[in-house]
């Protein structure tokens, strides 16, 4: 019997310096993107009973965040606003208003911050009247069509305000290739699509309508669009027609409980692939900083996400994780 063990796996973990020299995956700040609301109301920022720490910014504290996101490198941030109740209606149509909340912010933003990367969101439940991400029928049900058609719309408006990206999370079938129709035909021929191509009906999100106004007047659902919590394999079937579409990037939602998911794409698809770690995620973190270290336990569950495949994530704690790394510099 020679001498055992021949291999000594803790030789790669005898030192901070060792470990760091055979890490397989590091979180850096270029990692993160911030999500961001909005109001268009006087209060510099409205606090949101449901995500501790998180606020509806208005359009000239808009500015003083991302002066700060800037300040500590983070490089995208992506809007979501809340509209005020007697601007949303039945057909959503304030979110194809070139005078509208996002498409104002955007400017803003451009104006000011040239560099900072602005994703806005493609989708209708900020602005109707009924909470669903789309057009409704008598008995609401969302109609895909005609949902689809104002989707191009605001996705145009939004690239026509100077935003660089657009990320669909509505869930409509054909609106990938409707999108990116319209914007070609108007000349927007380097917008970028995100695509929320595989966005699970998460009970996490609940945090999030509230933070956008649309959780009140929301009724049912969002099953008949979005996709089921039980289904791996039809995120692939989600993923390839969304390529095919012409989506530039794929984006997983929830992250931390669907990692299975993110694995699958990257093993199957060779895409820019985002992750967004959801209000629902944020507050059970936050929450849990009672007993556990917050810093150590956000981290890692980042650091989860990028090693399950992810290269970007949308975190609420963008900022206080990228102070944190500049911290351990
Ligand atoms: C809606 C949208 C939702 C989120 C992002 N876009 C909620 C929903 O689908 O009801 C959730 C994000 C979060 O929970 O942080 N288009």
């Amino acid at each position: 019997m020679g001498r055992f063990p021949k291999v000594r796996m803790r030789r790669l973990r005898r030192s901070a310096e060792i470990r760091a020299l055979v890490e397989e995956h590091r979180l850096t700040v270029a990692d993160l993107i911030y999500p961001l609301f909005i109001h268009a109301g006087r209060e510099k920022k409205q606090k949101i009973e449901a995500m501790p720490n998180v606020y509806r910014h208005s359009l000239t504290d808009l500015l003083r965040m991302c002066e700060q996101l800037s300040e500590v490198g983070i490089r995208a941030v992506a809007l979501f606003p809340a509209i005020d109740n007697n601007c949303k209606d039945n057909d959503g149509k304030e979110a194809y208003n070139p005078d509208g909340l996002v498409p104002r912010a955007v400017r803003q933003i451009k104006q000011h911050f040239p560099k900072l990367l602005v994703i806005t969101d493609v989708a209708l439940d900020p602005y109707t009247s009924h909470g669903q991400d789309g057009l409704i029928d008598s008995d609401g049900y969302v109609l895909n069509e005609p949902t689809v058609a104002v989707l191009q719309r605001q996705a145009l408006c939004h690239a026509q305000a100077g935003a660089e990206m657009v990320a669909p999370s509505d869930m409509m079938d054909g609106r990938i290739g409707a999108i990116r129709s319209i914007l070609e035909d108007n000349g927007f021929t380097e917008t970028i699509i995100i695509s929320y191509a595989v966005k699970y009906a998460s009970s996490f999100y609940n945090p999030f309508r509230e933070a956008v106004r649309s959780k009140t007047l929301l009724k049912g659902d969002k099953r008949n669009y979005q996709m089921s919590p039980a289904n791996g394999n039809e995120a692939l079937r989600e993923a390839r027609l969304d390529i095919a579409e012409g989506a530039d990037v794929l984006l997983v939602k929830p992250a931390g409980i669907y990692l299975d998911i993110i694995a699958n794409l990257r093993r199957n698809f060779h895409v820019p692939l985002f992750a967004y770690q959801v209000s629902g995620e944020y507050v059970m973190l936050k929450m849990a900083s009672r007993y556990l270290v917050e810093r150590d336990c956000v981290l890692e569950s980042l650091l989860a996400i990028k090693r399950a495949g992810a290269e970007v994530v949308f975190t609420y704690y963008a900022l206080d994780v990228a102070r944190w790394l500049i911290d351990d510099r």
